[in-house]
């Protein structure tokens, strides 16, 4: 007996040095088609029907997506059935990485790999892998275009990859077409969905929260997402150039990866990294120029028509305005000033010119004066989508820059479409946002990026992409016809827009009131405002009201203490459209910053302050709500107090309609 014991670990131990794998994935190769996460709770298949291949995935035994079909129309052929499975591989990995500056330091990459190589069984006999990876929290796939003999370079006509959700889930999302992203998420059922981008999220019926998008967007066009108009299936929709490709490339090339986040609450859908893990890690090397901070600007003004972006008697950008900003930013330690309408062009939004100031600009005067108040003066890049003219004097405008030690620039693409002519969330478009962005590496410079692509994490590979727009931010407020963003939208936006990553809203307004479009406005408290700057994550955070709006008011003191890079994130509670409450520890000290969130409803909160560490005491500056504070009818009463609190405390705290509360925590 015991002869055979022996014997049998040996043949174990021969396979195990014989195929480089552990146990657990030797056993797993029993069932060599199915891959299961770490924890063992999702199970991913792949099979092939009639010649074309399938995954589908389970939850804890329970279908999340069912049969769901892979391939891709090309031009002038198919790539999508008529397979055979040739080979499957399976790995793990399991490492811990930092980030250059995030929600967290500390990110775990753990997953199952299964890597699935099929063949035509026609002439062609193309082969295509198909590279799964299951996490803990939701898994990822991407297709690889091996070298091969008959798949040389070619043009994806359309991809085929299909979500074929189990269930008739509830949805939110915003459509396909919404100008630079800058839409209201709606909820609907998925059997009401038309063609949406993603992130697109859903809560099953049975409480399991999902979210559909893509990682690592290289030389590909961005993917969306189409109903079948018979069923709830979903299947890409890549978006198209101009004359109706979807994307050129050639052999060895691999497409994004296609993500899905499956958590067991709503706040678990923001602390799940998968789409990071799913990027490749820093490529720049020494990112000790890489910054988060918090800056003002001359921004609010501008969209309150009290100043111009161009030159004139309102110049929001002249020397003397722009002195006053940086006066103002050293004194209530911001790291930077924006400033917009700076440099030639904004006449007609046509031809900027990115090396060429407006002679009341006085950039040298500016940056000087900057330096001396250790501030930095942010820049700004408006190229009105005319990717030509920009791309020709990208490299000089960034040196330029440089030059006057500006290492933050602002890029804009406010123009229906890209020169005229591709969609921002083409491959055109895409390949131009990232040569813009390596190009500012170069320069050691970090992008603000606006009217962009939607981001897929590729900060973890080029983290001088600190924060993009693609979202319907606090602007709408100053001149949206339709009366500004409804109390709800931030309570969306953590779980949609904000999977995607940073997301440069700009909260921060002081002053309700709106001269130019009386009925257009701010729709929250004063307090939300606070909470706000915690609940939706930039690593660069715009305070965006006027200066004057600051000055002498208590709750700035929240503004200019909230950091910008966080060493840990919690999300204590949450309601996806109707509140949220997210706590963040800071990157360089031992405080925590807590935002709670409500939508139209007034409602009490019970904030759990269990993240506090156990056994010490932490002094709370609360800044909530004051009596009778509502956003319609008077958003500014704000209490400000102080509690000692602990792990053990839940603080009751009442929020008003579209309320909040900012909070504090400093360690005794
Ligand atoms: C739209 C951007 O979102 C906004 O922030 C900027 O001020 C204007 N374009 C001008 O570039």
């Amino acid at each position: 007996m015991k002869i055979k014991c022996r014997d049998l670990l040996k043949i174990l131990t021969f396979f195990i040095i014989l195929f480089g794998l552990s146990p657990t994935i030797v056993a797993q190769n029993l069932k060599k088609n199915i891959v299961k996460s770490p924890d063992g709770t999702i199970t991913l298949e792949v099979g092939t029907n009639q010649g074309k291949v399938f995954y589908k995935v389970s939850k804890d035994k329970k279908s999340i997506l069912n049969e769901s079909y892979l391939g891709f129309e090309l031009k002038g052929n198919s790539f999508k059935d008529n397979f055979s499975i040739k080979n499957i591989s399976h790995s793990k990995f399991d490492e811990t990485w930092q980030q250059t500056w995030g929600e967290e330091i500390n990110v775990r990459n753990h997953y199952n790999e299964m890597k699935v190589s099929v063949k035509e069984n026609s002439k062609l006999t193309r082969e295509l892998v198909i590279n799964f990876r299951v996490f803990d929290d939701g898994f990822g796939f991407r297709y690889e275009f091996p070298e091969q003999k008959n798949l040389k370079e070619f043009i994806i006509m359309d991809e085929l990859t299909e979500f074929n959700f189990a269930d008739g889930h509830k949805t939110w999302s915003i459509p396909y077409n919404t100008a630079f992203y800058e839409g209201l998420y709606k909820s609907n059922p998925i059997s009401k969905l038309d063609t949406v981008a993603t992130p697109l999220t859903m809560e099953t019926k049975n409480g399991l929260f999902l979210t559909v998008h893509q990682a690592n967007l290289t030389d590909y066009a961005s993917m969306n997402l189409a109903r079948d108009k018979k069923s709830t299936k979903l299947k890409a929709y890549l978006t198209p150039w101009a004359t109706g490709e979807k994307v050129f490339t050639k052999v060895p090339s691999t497409t994004p990866w296609r993500t899905v986040i499956i958590a067991k609450s709503a706040g678990d859908l923001m602390l799940s990294r998968l789409m990071l893990n799913l990027n490749e890690p820093n490529k720049l090397g020494d990112v000790s120029w890489i910054k988060p901070g918090r800056y003002i600007g001359i921004w609010w003004a501008i969209h309150m028509e009290k100043y111009t972006w161009k030159a004139g008697p309102n110049h929001g950008a002249k020397t003397e305005n722009v002195l006053r900003y940086i006066d103002f930013a050293a004194k209530h330690n911001f790291s930077g000033v924006l400033v917009e309408g700076w440099n030639k062009g904004w006449e007609d939004w046509k031809d900027f010119q990115f090396s060429e100031p407006y002679p009341d600009f006085d950039i040298k005067k500016i940056t000087d004066y900057a330096k001396s108040k250790n501030v930095t003066l942010i820049g700004h890049h408006e190229t009105a989508g005319n990717t030509i003219n920009y791309e020709n004097q990208m490299s000089d405008a960034f040196a330029y820059y440089k030059k006057y030690g500006v290492d933050i620039v602002k890029t804009g693409y406010v123009g229906g479409k890209l020169d005229g002519k591709q969609l921002h969330s083409s491959q055109y478009g895409v390949r131009h946002y990232r040569k813009v962005i390596e190009e500012a590496a170069k320069h050691k410079i970090m992008i603000d990026n606006h009217e962009p692509v939607m981001p897929t994490g590729l900060q973890r590979t080029l983290p001088n992409l600190m924060t993009q727009e693609g979202v319907r931010g606090q602007e709408w407020d100053a001149w949206s016809k339709d009366g500004g963003n409804p109390p709800e939208h931030t309570t969306i936006i953590p779980f949609t827009r904000g999977l995607a990553g940073p997301t440069d809203f700009t909260p921060g307004t002081f002053n309700f009131t709106n001269p130019v479009l009386p009925n257009t406005k701010v729709h929250t408290t004063l307090a939300k405002q606070l909470a706000l700057s915690v609940v939706i994550y930039s690593p660069l955070q715009m305070a965006s009201d006027m200066i004057e709006n600051y000055e002498n008011n208590p709750a700035f003191e929240f503004i200019t203490n909230c950091p910008t890079d966080w060493s840990k994130t919690v999300v204590p509670d949450a309601k996806i459209g109707e509140f949220v409450t997210i706590a963040r520890k800071d990157k360089a000290s031992e405080k925590w910053f807590l935002g709670s969130i409500t939508n139209k409803d007034a409602r009490t909160v019970k904030l759990d302050l269990r993240f506090l560490d156990a056994g010490k005491k932490y002094k709370a500056k609360i800044f909530r709500d004051g009596k009778d504070a509502d956003y319609e009818k008077n958003p500014y009463p704000i209490i400000i107090e102080e509690k000692e609190v602990n792990s053990k405390t839940i603080l009751s705290v009442d929020l008003a309609r579209s309320g909040g509360v900012a909070i504090i925590f400093t360690k005794f």
